[in-house]
């Protein structure tokens, strides 16, 4: 085969670093997906990094045109947003036969569904490594390799931005609102800061994983959602004496009346390892039959989750096709409350 090629919709945060990623690395790529990714086309309303090299790549007016563009063979979505554009844009290029590569993780919460049955139809992947806990390959781990285990509970911090301000706000005795602005600088919140602090991000990431791990259809209305725009320094000093940490925590749970999906801030015992996971980074907690295992890294920012993106890619160029989202009897509960303490 000859190179596999990409059209990339948004150059923020995540696009720019994945232009950096293809081009600086686009020998030892080519050698390990077998053939070259290359990037041909974009689309953009701004490019967050001015150095960009985009000389050699085409521009195109409209997400959905690339979508349709005859050249591309996958389209990688990383405009953001859980309607238009980026849905049409998906949609388009499902339906015009080509692979999608998409970090958006609010999109796949609302619409994962549809558009892996789109992808199915067409025989083309849909890959969204980079949509759950960043650069963590978690969506890899339970559809490949906890294949096997019939999983019990599925949770951690899955909110680079809140971890950073909750571990900050305490570090350094810094106000809510400042170490915010600090996290928006780095490139680790939403375009809607609100959907990190306000727990929606984490219910839509862990809705992802939900259906991932039980095989229950997406349903993030099925979370009950808490975030943490409310704790004040005050609060973590509180927990701190007590000798807890404040975390925000996904949780899925597999219990006698279906399986219950709950995102709020929690108090972790300080010496647990869930609560030495500090700044950025994001743990997730698997609980599987025959496996049970805990994976930590970088949860947000650039480079981070433009790698899980580059890794859906090679992916794609070497062949590889995932059946999606699974369609089992586990049933889905809305948890009433939110626990004070972590079990
Ligand atoms: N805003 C998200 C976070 C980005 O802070 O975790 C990664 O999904």
């Amino acid at each position: 085969a000859g190179s596999l090629k990409v059209g990339l919709a948004g150059l923020g945060t995540v696009g720019s670093s994945v232009v950096r990623i293809l081009q600086d690395k686009a020998a030892k790529l080519a050698a390990k997906a077998g053939r070259p990714v290359e990037l041909v086309a974009v689309c953009a309303k701004e490019v967050r990094d001015k150095n960009l090299d985009l000389a050699t790549v085409r521009w195109v007016d409209s997400p959905t045109a690339l979508a349709a563009d005859p050249e591309i063979d996958v389209l990688v979505e990383l405009m953001g947003g859980e309607g238009d554009p980026a849905k049409t844009t998906v949609e388009t290029a499902l339906k015009s036969g080509k692979h999608v590569v998409t970090a958006n993780k609010a999109l796949i919460a609302r619409h994962g569904a549809m558009l892996a049955r789109a992808a199915e139809d067409r025989n083309v992947a849909f890959n969204f490594e980079a949509a759950v806990a960043g650069g963590i390959p978690v969506i890899k781990t339970l559809r490949e390799g906890l294949v096997a285990n019939r999983i019990d509970r599925v949770w951690g911090i899955l909110n680079g931005t809140c971890n950073y301000i909750l571990t900050r706000m305490l570090d350094e005795k810094l106000s809510f609102e400042d170490c915010l602005k600090e996290a928006q600088r780095l490139g680790y919140a939403e375009a809607n800061p609100a959907f990190d602090i306000d727990g929606f991000d984490t219910a839509h990431k862990l809705a992802i994983l939900t259906s991932l791990a039980f095989g229950t259809e997406i349903d993030c209305d099925a979370v009950y959602v808490e975030g943490v725009r409310s704790i004040s320094l005050a609060d973590l000093e509180m927990a701190d004496e007590l000798g807890y940490r404040v975390k925000l925590l996904g949780v899925a749970v597999r219990t006698d009346s279906g399986i219950e999906q709950r995102v709020h801030p929690t108090m972790v015992p300080k010496e647990s390892p869930l609560a030495q996971v500090g700044g950025v980074t994001n743990a997730v907690k698997i609980d599987g039959d025959a496996v049970s295992l805990t994976l930590i890294g970088p949860g947000a920012g650039g480079p981070a989750t433009a790698s899980a993106v580059v890794s859906d890619l090679c992916d794609i160029a070497r062949g590889d096709r995932i059946a999606p989202f699974g369609r089992s009897v586990d049933r889905l509960v809305r948890p009433r409350r939110a626990p004070m303490q972590h079990h």
